[in-house]
């Protein structure tokens, strides 16, 4: 697929959702999949119904549990989100899911090549990527996952010549693989280059990658917490690569600028890349830093020290 973005969407666009339908997600749900949820809820009715968070604000597994009911047509969650520290629990949410009969949309598009992601163990039916985050493959290229029994359950929203053969003037018949998401034309350079990044993450060890990753990543956001004026703003309860922050008296844009005068990269979150959390939680813009595993130690005390000094 050229994007995550275009991953998601073939899987969800593909669900022949009926008025009456239920989606439920999660508080800190991406724009772009919450955008496509409001579209196909104004288009044939469905409700999209947030589960609400639990006290380490990931989404709550029990109340998801007790919210499913035979209205309820898909479960689609993003595993690491845009604005925190947070990892969403995809293994309970799966048994949840697999349990009520009921397909399940991962977004491990932060999580993918940052930590260990098996789609057995989490048992989600859909699992949409992009090449260009943890993996640090090329832009511009994604993957989509679909489980077999799904895959040949839905009729992909797009059709082409490599979705389906062409049988007879008024007829078509479907690729019975997962295959039939495709479509004839992508960018194989782009591809080739996702693999020689999958293969290196491989070759690094993910789960090794993912440890170093949260040790950094916790003294990051004790370096930081400690500093006065300083607010660390991630949650969960297992806390991964991403750590946001705001700095009092400094707007987070002018932190990037000041940041980067001194070679180090960090982005800013607008509010509404996770509207429903960012407002639940009164979050303006924020500061991401986004380590890995590569990152050395003395990097996070310049970091730390950079900050300490804009206030
Ligand atoms: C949680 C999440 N899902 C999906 C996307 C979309 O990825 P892409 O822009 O590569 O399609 C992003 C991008 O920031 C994201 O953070």
């Amino acid at each position: 697929m050229e994007s995550a973005t275009r991953a998601w969407d073939m899987a969800f666009y593909s669900i022949p959702f009926q008025p009456g339908d239920r989606i439920l997600t999660a508080m800190s749900e991406y724009i772009g999949n919450y955008i496509a949820f409001i579209e196909v809820m104004k288009k044939t009715g469905v409700a999209v119904v947030p589960v609400p968070d639990d006290e380490f604000g990931q989404l709550d597994v029990g109340a998801l549990a007790s919210m499913i009911d035979d209205r309820t047509k898909l479960i689609a969650v993003t595993h690491v989100p845009t604005n925190g520290g947070l990892v969403n629990p995809a293994a309970a949410i799966g048994r949840v899911a697999r349990e009520a009969g009921v397909p399940f949309l991962l977004d491990a598009c932060q999580s993918v090549g940052q930590m260990p992601v098996d789609v057995r163990e989490i048992g989600c039916t859909m699992l949409s990527v992009t090449s260009r985050k943890f993996l640090r493959g090329p832009r511009g290229v994604g993957f989509l996952y679909i489980d077999l029994d799904a895959a040949r359950e839905l009729e992909p929203v797009f059709l082409d010549g490599r979705a389906a053969d062409w049988v007879a003037p008024d007829r078509y018949e479907m690729r019975p693989d997962a295959r039939r998401f495709e479509e004839w034309e992508s960018s194989v350079a782009n591809r080739i280059g996702l693999g020689v990044a999958v293969d290196y993450a491989l070759e690094i060890g993910v789960a090794e990658g993912y440890a170093r990753i949260q040790a950094l990543a916790s003294d990051l956001r004790s370096g930081l917490a400690a500093l006065p004026g300083v607010t660390v703003v991630d949650q969960g309860r297992e806390r991964c690569g991403i750590v946001t922050f705001t700095v009092d008296g400094v707007a987070p844009s002018d932190v990037k600028l000041r940041l980067r005068e001194q070679r180090i990269n960090v982005n800013t979150i607008d509010p509404s890349n996770t509207l429903l959390d960012s407002e639940a939680r009164g979050l303006g813009e924020i500061v991401r830093s986004s380590v890995h595993y590569y990152n050395s130690e003395d990097e996070l005390t310049r970091l730390v020290e950079a900050v300490a000094a804009l206030t």
